[in-house]
């Protein structure tokens, strides 16, 4: 039998098979193996039915290719002038790392060569992967697609979790029948786009939320992109995802490389919420905090849904008073405070301060706020161009377009060709004269638009390089201002993947602040994310995007479960409002350090939505009522979570209620369930629970 080459997670196994010739073969990827694990009959033996098939048949292997007996999706799409369009490697070299493998194809005929790259990490179960092509030829080599990674999913699986959207809709779920179509999601946006998210979960039948195989895969990469589950005739499926290429966007000289996002995976058996706290670890190791750690997630205003574009600095000043006084830490002077933004239609581009709105520059605002003891923190659009702007008239020629053919704008807007060095330093240069001066923690980033006719000044296309150019101009703000956190935000939750969180801190997960709309846009953020990087602000009622209006206490309970904070114009709260929202800050304060850990979230019949953060043993558990109730008395709710071993004290703790401490045992609350109290719609409760061996101290607080 062929040797066997394994990786071990703490939950999930790998498993490939070495061949005589060719990459090896993909033969297991799922729940941990045993280490002793006894493989049965090797892959390549005995067809079922031998019919027509090639006297050697191709079976899965790591990076398939095409036009050499394997009839699936290949993993590559390349050619030397239209030659050597097959690819197969004529040899194979297989390398150990500390906790993966290099498997390096060279293939002579074809002159290409691919080192594939995975590393499983044990901590967190994710597997990465990704690929390195080089052009061995003595021509050009035209690439069409190169998928990062390719990954076997087992004939068991049944269904596609994915995400589709829009603008202020984000994460809307997709649930998808996996069957001999191949399944396919493109993204043509060139940024990472709100409807086509670069992941999904793959599940088998009768998988939920807690239990059962779930596989999930997530492209780290903010551009235009491919993900592709294609049946390969055993039974099984591959999955591919990488870049997506615009014609003659990646050509490769003679000698030249390129590597590709890592593509990210993970598998559980405890069903999808497993898969995303996996995930959720492996996006924490990518977050690249300023001084190396996190702090504890401050509370945030944001000027935005309050004030728009009405910057009047004393008014500001005001809410600076105002913000300090009911516990806000960190005051985000929002878009508007710049050369002659009065509104959207103009002044992208022009990187210094409005004078008339700011006559002193805006750092008296933020030592007006430091002194309050909040952080400053400002919004910038760097990408983007009025063409009512100073820059635009100096340089038309500097915004992403087709010779020849007509500009589009959006929002007013048109997207900067980051790829011109002389464009990326005047970004860097004036955004850096304004903030240089500023006692600045906090950058928002921001992307309103999609980009179209994306090419560069010769006529290529330029997606796959603008958004390389975005990651190394982040990479220069970051090392010219260390100590500064950026929020990237694109229209909300346009750009939010793990391709650009080594250089962000915060998503800002939607332009919709609605808690119902968010309610479930955050299930779908948390199925990737970590909730310390979800931007989740109370606004206020009726919602500016959706018109619905709901509590604040609602809204707040929703907004807690990620970074919190508050968008709303101070000044119009009544006093009882403002009191309320005092008490909500103070609470979020109190548990930051439980909400920011493991995340649990589920669904219970009758309108129940709930989610859980903290620990198996320390826990705060919130539940949501969505719909009136249909029923006279509500079922108790399962707690899947809970550690099984102990009993628990729970307490019902919302701003507002100090509840008795009911004891419960883990058992109960696993299979019986924990009492809901009667709730109308769009309300929430709030209980802490902490394992009696605990001492009932909470350890939460922070
Ligand atoms: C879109 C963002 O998502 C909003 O939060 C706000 O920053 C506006 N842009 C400002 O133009």
């Amino acid at each position: 039998m062929n040797e066997l080459i394994a990786l071990r997670g703490t939950q999930t196994s790998l498993v490939l098979e070495r061949q005589a010739q060719g990459a090896p073969l993909w033969r297991y990827w799922g729940p941990r193996l045993a280490d002793d694990f006894a493989a049965g009959p090797a892959l390549a033996d005995e067809p079922c039915f031998k019919g027509f098939l090639l006297d050697q048949p191709l079976r899965l292997d790591v990076f398939p290719g095409a036009g050499l007996g394997w009839f699936g999706m290949s993993a590559l799409e390349a050619h030397h002038e239209g030659r050597d369009f097959a690819f197969a490697a004529t040899t194979t070299a297989i390398e150990r790392t500390e906790n993966g493998l290099i498997i390096q194809l060279n293939d002579a005929v074809a002159k290409i060569a691919v080192a594939l790259r995975l590393s499983l990490d044990p901590v967190s179960d994710v597997l990465t992967q990704s690929s390195e092509l080089t052009n061995m030829g003595d021509t050009t080599l035209d690439v069409q697609w190169l998928a990062s990674g390719v990954l076997p999913l087992p004939a068991n699986c049944t269904q596609v979790r994915h995400y589709a959207g829009r603008h202020a809709n984000e994460w809307v779920l997709q649930e998808d029948p996996l069957g001999r179509a191949t399944w396919l999601r493109e993204n043509r946006r060139g940024l990472t786009s709100h409807d086509t998210f670069p992941g999904a979960v793959v599940i088998a039948d009768g998988t939920t939320a807690h239990a059962g195989p779930a596989y999930a895969a997530h492209l780290a990469w903010s551009g235009n992109h491919r993900q592709a589950i294609d049946w390969i005739g055993d039974g099984r499926w591959q999955w591919q995802m990488g870049l997506g290429l615009a014609p003659g966007e990646l050509r490769l000289a003679p000698g030249e490389s390129i590597t590709t996002p890592d593509m990210l995976a993970t598998c559980s058996i405890q069903g999808w919420q497993g898969a995303a706290r996996n995930f959720h670890q492996a996006m924490r190791d990518r977050i690249d905090w300023p001084g190396g750690a996190m702090e504890p997630r401050s509370v945030h205003l944001n000027t935005w849904e309050g004030y728009y574009f009405d910057h009047d600095e004393a008014a500001l000043i005001a809410l600076a008073d105002r913000a300090a006084a009911i516990g806000i830490e960190r005051f985000v002077l929002d878009d508007g405070w710049f050369h002659r933004r009065n509104d959207d239609t103009a002044a992208l581009g022009d990187w210094w301060c409005d004078a008339d709105k700011y006559p002193s520059g805006l750092l008296p605002l933020a030592q007006h706020v430091r002194a309050l003891g909040m952080e400053f923190g400002l919004w910038i659009e760097p990408e983007m161009v009025n063409p009512d702007s100073d820059l635009y008239r100096a340089h038309p020629d500097w915004a992403l377009h087709i010779a020849g053919r007509a500009m589009q704008t959006s929002r007013n807007q048109l997207v900067l060709d980051l790829t011109r060095p002389e464009v990326s330093d005047y970004l860097f240069d004036s955004i850096s004269k304004v903030i240089a001066d500023l006692p600045l923690a906090y950058l928002k980033w921001d992307h309103n638009r999609d980009l179209v006719a994306a090419a560069d000044s010769t006529g290529r296309a330029a997606y796959r390089r603008q958004t390389l150019a975005y990651y190394d101009l982040l990479r220069r703000f970051r090392a010219a201002f260390p100590q500064v956190e950026i929020e990237g935000c694109a229209g909300g939750g346009g750009r939010i993947d793990a391709g650009v969180l080594p250089h962000v801190h915060r998503f800002w997960t939607s332009d919709c602040i609605d808690a119902l709309s968010r309610l479930r846009m955050q299930q779908g953020f948390l199925q990737f994310f970590p909730p310390e990087v979800m931007g989740s602000h109370i606004g206020t009622a009726p919602a500016h995007t959706t018109g619905r209006s709901q509590g604040q206490a609602f809204r707040a309970a929703v907004a807690c479960q990620g970074h919190l904070g508050v968008e709303l114009d101070l000044r119009t709260l009544s006093e009882s409002d403002e009191a309320d929202l005092v008490r909500w800050i103070a609470f979020y304060k109190t548990w930051r350090g439980l909400l920011h850990r493991q995340t649990w979230s589920g669904s219970a019949s009758d309108g129940l939505v709930w989610h859980a953060a903290g620990s198996p043993q320390e826990w705060l558990l919130f539940v949501y009522r969505t719909e009136p109730t249909a029923q006279h008395f509500a079922p108790p709710l399962q707690l899947p979570f809970v550690a099984s071993d102990a009993r628990f004290a729970v307490r019902r703790i919302d701003p507002g209620h100090d509840g008795k401490i009911a004891a419960y045992d883990a058992s109960w609350l696993h299979h019986g369930g924990l009492s809901i109290p009667p709730m109308l719609a769009e309300r929430a409760v709030i209980f802490h629970g902490i394992a009696a061996d605990t001492g009932g101290a909470a350890h939460g607080q922070a």
